[in-house]
C-alpha cells in the first residue's frame, strides 16, 4: 500500500446536504399545513387549499428533501469507496443548479393549478424534459466515477444506489411519456387502464427505487461506518439487492385493486407484494445485524439510534404493506387513512430517520469538524422525531380502520349505518393528533438547521481527505 493525497469533491456534496435540511423543514411544513386544514377547513385560504398543497407537499419532501439526501449522499459514498473524485465536477454542478431549478419551478406551478394529474408525477411537461437532462448528467456522473474508481471491488452501496438512479430514468421516461397542448397542459401518451397500470407501475416503483432502494445505499455506507463495524453478511447484501430489484417491478397492481385492472394482474401484484417482504426484511435484518457486538452503542450515539430507527420503522412499513396487499385486507383499508399512516412509517419513520442520520454523519466531516455543534440536540432531535411519527402513524391506524369499519356498516334492511360526513367527523380527532405528530417531527427538523448552521459556523469547508490507494493499482 502506498499512500497518495487525493481530494474528492465535496462542495457538491455540502450544497445538497445543506438543502436536505432546508427542502424537509418546507415540505414538512407544507405537510403540517395541510394536516392543519384538515383540522381546521376555514384554513383553505385561495389557491393555497389542500388540494393544490397536497401536491407540494409529497413533491417537495420527497423529491426535494429525498432527492437531496440521495444525491448528497450518493455523491459522498460513491467517492470515498471508488477512493476516486467525481467523474465530473462541471455534469455535477449542472445537477445540483438543475435539481434546485426542477424544485422552484414544482413550488410555483403546483400551488398555481399545473399538473398532468399523475400522483407523483404531477409536473407538466417541459420540467420533465429539465428532470430528464439532470437524471441524465446524474448517470453520467455516477457511473462514470464508478469507471474511474481506484480499487476493483464496487461496494453493495454503489449497486443499490446505481440501481436506483438506471430504475428512476426508466420509470421517469415510460410514465410521462405525454402529447403537449399548451407550455403548461399536456395529456398523458396512454389511455384508459394502461394509462393507470403505467402509472401505478412507476407509483410503486417510485416507492422502490426513490424511496428505498438509495436510501438502503445509504443503509450499506452509513449504519457500518457509524457502527464502526462491517456489514453482517455481504453476501446476504448481494442476495438482498437482485432479490429485491426484481421483485419490486411487480408489485405496482396492488394500487388497483377492486379496479377495471384485469383480475389476474390484481393477483400477479398481489402476489409479488407477498413475496417482497423476503427481501425487505432480509435487509432490515443485515442493516440491524450488523450492530452484533455494538448494541452497548445505541445507549449514548443519538446518530446511531437515528439509523437503526430508521430500520426498524423499514421493518414496520414493509411487513404492512404486504399485509395491506392482500386483496380483502385493501377492501378495507383503501381510500382510508390506514395509507396515509402506512406512507408515513416509511416516509418519516424510514425515509426521513435514515436521512437525518446520514446527514448528521456527514455535516462534521464535510465541515472539518470532529462533531456536531450539539450532540445533545441531536439526542432531542431524535426523541421529538421519534414521538411525532409514532403519534402520527397510531392515530392514522385507528383512524383508517375505523373509517373502513364505517364505511362498510349496513344495517339489516341493507341501507348504509353511517352517512359519509359521519365518518368526517369521527375522523378529526385523530387528524388533530396526526397534526401534533407532525408539529413535533417538524420541530425535530428546526433544531436540526440550528445545530447546522452552528456547526458551519464553527467550522470551514473541506474537500480534502487523504486516501489510502493499493500499489498495484497504480499501474
Ligand atoms: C414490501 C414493501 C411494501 C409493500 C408490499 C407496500 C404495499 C402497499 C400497499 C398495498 C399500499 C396501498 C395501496 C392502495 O390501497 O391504494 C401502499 C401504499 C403506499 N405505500 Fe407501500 N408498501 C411497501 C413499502 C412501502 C415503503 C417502505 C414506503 C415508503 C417509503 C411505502 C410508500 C407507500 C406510498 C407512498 C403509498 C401510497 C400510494 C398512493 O396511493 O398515493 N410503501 N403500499
Ligand atoms: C411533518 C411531517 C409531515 C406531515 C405533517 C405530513 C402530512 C401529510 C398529510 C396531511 C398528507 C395528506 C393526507 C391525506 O390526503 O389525507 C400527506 C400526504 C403524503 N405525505 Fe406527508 N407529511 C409529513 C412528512 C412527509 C415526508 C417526510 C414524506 C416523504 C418522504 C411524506 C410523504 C407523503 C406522501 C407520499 C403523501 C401521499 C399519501 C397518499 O397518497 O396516500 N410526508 N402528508
Amino acid at each position: 500500500m502506498s499512500e497518495t493525497q487525493s481530494t474528492y469533491n465535496y462542495k457538491v456534496v455540502r450544497q445538497f446536504a445543506i438543502m436536505t435540511v432546508i427542502w424537509g423543514i418546507v415540505g414538512m411544513l407544507v405537510g403540517v399545513i395541510i394536516a392543519a386544514q384538515l383540522v381546521w377547513p376555514e384554513l383553505n385560504l385561495g389557491f393555497l387549499h389542500f388540494g393544490r398543497l397536497r401536491p407540494l407537499h409529497t413533491n417537495a419532501v420527497i423529491f426535494a428533501f429525498g432527492g437531496c439526501a440521495l444525491f448528497a449522499t450518493s455523491y459522498y459514498v460513491v467517492q470515498r469507496t471508488c477512493h476516486t473524485r467525481l467523474f465530473s465536477d462541471g455534469l455535477a454542478a449542472f445537477t445540483f443548479w438543475g435539481w434546485q431549478l426542477v424544485i422552484v419551478l414544482a413550488a410555483v406551478t403546483l400551488p398555481l393549478g399545473m399538473t398532468s394529474g399523475k400522483e407523483y408525477a404531477e409536473l407538466e411537461w417541459p420540467i420533465d424534459i429539465l428532470i430528464t437532462l439532470v437524471w441524465v448528467a446524474y448517470a453520467v456522473v455516477f457511473f462514470g466515477t464508478i469507471a474511474k474508481r481506484k480499487v476493483s471491488h464496487i461496494y453493495v452501496a454503489n449497486w443499490f444506489y446505481g440501481g436506483f438512479i438506471l430504475a428512476v430514468a426508466l420509470l421517469h421516461v415510460v410514465n410521462s411519456a405525454e402529447i403537449p397542448v399548451t407550455l403548461t397542459k399536456s395529456y398523458s401518451a396512454y389511455a384508459g387502464v394502461q394509462d393507470a397500470m403505467v402509472q401505478w407501475w412507476y407509483g410503486h416503483n417510485a416507492v422502490g427505487f426513490f424511496l428505498t432502494a438509495g436510501f438502503l445505499g445509504m443503509m450499506y455506507y452509513f449504519v457500518p461506518k457509524q457502527a464502526e463495524r462491517p456489514v453482517y453478511s455481504y453476501r446476504l447484501s448481494v442476495v438482498h439487492f437482485w432479490a429485491l430489484i426484481f421483485t419490486y417491478m411487480w408489485a405496482g397492481p396492488h394500487h388497483l385493486h377492486y379496479t377495471a385492472l384485469p383480475d389476474w394482474t390484481q393477483s400477479v401484484g398481489m402476489l409479488f407484494s407477498l413475496i417482497l417482504l423476503a427481501p425487505s426484511w432480509g435487509g432490515m435484518i443485515n442493516g440491524v445485524m450488523t450492530l452484533s457486538g455494538a448494541w452497548h452503542k445505541l445507549r449514548d450515539d443519538p446518530i446511531l439510534k437515528f439509523l437503526i430507527t430508521s430500520l426498524s420503522f423499514y421493518g414496520m412499513s414493509t411487513f404492512e404493506g404486504p399485509m395491506m396487499a392482500i386483496k380483502t385486507v385493501n377492501a378495507l383499508s383503501h381510500y382510508t387513512d390506514w395509507t396515509v399512516g402506512h406512507v408515513h412509517s416509511g416516509a418519516l419513520g424510514w425515509v426521513a430517520m435514515i436521512s437525518i442520520g446520514s446527514i448528521y454523519y456527514l455535516l462534521p466531516r464535510l465541515f472539518g469538524k470532529s462533531e456536531m455543534f450539539s450532540v445533545r440536540l441531536i439526542t432531542v432531535h431524535f426523541w421529538v422525531a421519534t414521538i411525532g411519527v409514532v403519534l402520527y402513524i397510531a392515530s392514522m391506524w385507528i383512524s383508517g380502520v375505523m373509517q373502513g369499519l364505517m364505511w362498510r356498516a349496513v344495517n339489516a334492511d341493507g341501507t348504509l349505518t353511517y352517512s359519509f360526513v359521519e365518518s368526517v367527523k369521527a375522523s378529526y380527532p385523530f387528524w388533530a393528533i396526526r397534526f401534533l405528530g407532525g408539529v413535533l417531527f417538524l420541530t425535530g427538523m428546526l433544531v436540526m438547521a440550528y445545530n447546522m448552521f452552528k456547526t458551519i459556523a464553527g467550522g470551514r469547508s473541506v474537500d480534502d481527505a487523504r486516501v489510502l490507494v493499493p500499489a498495484a493499482h497504480h499501474a
